[in-house]
């Protein structure tokens, strides 16, 4: 009996150990998705505790991946590789992703099963917490950044999101996203690596449904390493890399994106200011005070 005990503790060790092995959708480094990075190296100098690298699956493949903050319950960024738009924003139920409540769940994200099961409520962001708020969902990786409907589809998983003010997410950020396509479709030669991350509060750090952390702002960078060298002057600044970084609290001082009050009122307050990557490294150091660099090599 001890015998057969210890042989079945074995084996469930030896099962335990392969399904660790097998799975890589949350793990401890972006090792299966690395091609969504530039030269294959996520950025440096983001201290590892409480941040969850997600490659994210769905339907057997990866589209893109996340560095999710367990403890704000958003990702800090989601990095991917930007292509035009094919059709039309899906329709797509919302996705959560399994593996943040149980390690040795399903590797794809999956639609939210009602009842929320309360392991999936503790470790992530539900629709609940968006339901009750007066912000949208808004896509770090957005789903006009994709090409195929499957690479869309994915997109619409909430550890791609956080709350943002509907001014932003359909005003200025959105404009931004539109010129970003526009650089990639009129310049770049290869591939557009893209990283769109979320930035807190320096104090006074506001949640939705005393769950979800707000942002102050969104930021956003991209690097295109191949592009057409005979560019207009007015383009050359734009590349091999730059960035933004846009307002989504319209009380917020304007030391780092300034505020133009000669827009329309729905959109006010919620500008976007570029600059180079370098600018908002410096940006993001201070804030997170970590000293982060966004691609290797600064892109060059
Ligand atoms: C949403 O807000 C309403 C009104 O404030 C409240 O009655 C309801 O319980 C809230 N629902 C959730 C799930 O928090
Ligand atoms: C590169 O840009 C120049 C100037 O805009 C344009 O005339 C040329 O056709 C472009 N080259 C390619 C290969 O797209």
């Amino acid at each position: 009996m001890l015998q057969f005990s210890t042989g079945a503790l074995l084996l469930l060790l030896l099962l335990q150990g392969l399904g660790v092995l097998v799975l890589g959708e949350v793990s401890k480094d972006f090792s299966n998705c690395l091609d969504f990075f530039y030269n294959k190296t996520p950025p440096k100098g983001i201290s590892a505790a409480g941040y969850q690298p997600i490659c994210q699956r769905y339907k057997n493949q990866y589209h893109f991946a996340s560095l999710y903050d367990r403890r704000r319950r958003i990702p800090l960024y989601s990095a991917y590789m930007l292509s035009s738009p094919d059709g039309k924003r899906p329709s797509t139920p919302w996705m959560y992703e399994p593996q943040l409540a149980f390690s040795r769940a399903s590797p794809e994200m999956a639609p939210f099963k009602i009842p929320v099961d309360q392991n999936v409520i503790e470790s992530q962001a539900v629709l609940q917490d968006y339901k009750n708020s007066s912000f949208t969902k808004g896509h770090l990786n957005p789903s006009m950044h994709q090409k195929t409907k499957v690479d869309r589809e994915a997109t619409f998983t909430l550890t791609n999101i956080v709350p943002q003010q509907a001014g932003s997410n359909s005003g200025p950020w959105s404009t931004l996203e539109n010129k970003v396509l526009s650089k990639f479709k009129d310049f770049c030669f290869g591939s557009m690596y893209v990283i769109t991350g979320a930035m807190p509060y320096a104090s006074g750090e506001r949640w939705i449904n005393n769950r979800v952390s707000v942002p102050e702002y969104m930021w956003s960078a991209y690097c295109c390493p191949t592009y057409n060298t005979s560019l207009p002057e007015s383009a050359q600044s734009f590349f091999p890399t730059y960035a933004a970084v846009g307002r989504n609290d319209r009380n917020s001082g304007e030391e780092i994106v300034p505020v133009n009050v000669n827009v329309k009122r729905s959109v006010r307050g919620f500008d976007v200011r570029e600059m180079p990557v370098e600018t908002l490294e410096s940006i993001l150091k201070q804030r997170l005070a970590m000293p982060i660099s966004l691609f290797h090599e600064q892109c060059q």
